[in-house]
């Protein structure tokens, strides 16, 4: 990779397109990708599979503070560990889904996430996605990237992801999807927002490969800075 490596920041709400592209800047930069929406999904899935009620702040910031939530970067793509066990394929069902802005509000979850995200991006060479990576994880990141698109069309995405999973209709999925944005964006700790300092990018009606271009031109003219 480029000699002076930096870390990347790609903020945006749910369905918008950064994990794709989050992955393949960092393919193409030989970075290593970090999905943090993954771990605040690891505790919603680990506390829905123990019995603990999402909307118990305590019990699941107790749960929080004492799951070891891992990413292991590799080929086929991220791996989840919750304490040594793989939840990769547990992570992105309608139940986590519909739980996951929930347990993102509760500062003793946000606090043990984030600091894990730091010690991930503490040797530079990151491309990390989420919704206050810019804002509050990495301040300092070298590059930030707001992406986001219309509701209607990052339903659309997610509907066609879910593929047979989808005894779901459209229209639900977009309100599942509206609702989040509200509640991600509104929390009081590290909400969802734009930095200022973020370049925007509105990914309706293009491709994945350019958006990817203009990040990956972004992210070496960044690295040449520094
Ligand atoms: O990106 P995603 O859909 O996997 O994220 C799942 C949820 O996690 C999302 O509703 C908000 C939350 N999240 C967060 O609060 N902060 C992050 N850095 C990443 C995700």
């Amino acid at each position: 990779h480029s000699r002076h490596p930096i870390n990347i920041a790609i903020d945006g709400p749910a369905g918008a397109g950064k994990s794709t592209v989050a992955r393949l800047v960092a393919n193409a930069l030989q970075y290593i990708y970090v999905d943090t929406g993954a771990m605040y999904r690891a505790v919603t899935a680990v506390a829905l599979e123990r019995g603990i009620p999402p909307d118990d702040e305590e019990a699941v910031g107790r749960l929080a503070e004492n799951l070891d939530v891992v990413l292991l970067p590799g080929d086929e793509g991220q791996r989840v560990l919750a304490d040594g066990t793989d939840v990769t394929s547990r992570i992105r069902t309608i139940e986590v889904n519909r739980n996951v802005s929930r347990v993102a509000t509760y500062e003793a979850v946000r606090t043990k996430m984030a600091e894990a995200q730091r010690r991930m991006a503490k040797a530079k060479g990151v491309v990390m996605d989420g919704r206050d990576i810019g804002t509050h994880v990495l301040p300092d990141a070298e590059l930030k990237v707001f992406l986001t698109a219309t509701p209607r069309e990052r339903a659309l995405r997610r509907f066609k992801e879910m593929g047979d999973q989808a005894n779901i209709t459209l229209k639900q999925l977009e309100r599942d999807i509206a609702e989040r944005d509200r509640m991600d964006q509104e929390r009081e700790i590290a909400p969802l927002l734009r930095a200022p300092d973020a370049k925007f990018i509105d990914s309706t009606g293009r491709t994945i490969e350019q958006i990817v271009d203009e990040i990956v031109e972004w992210g070496r003219a960044a690295s040449r800075t520094i």
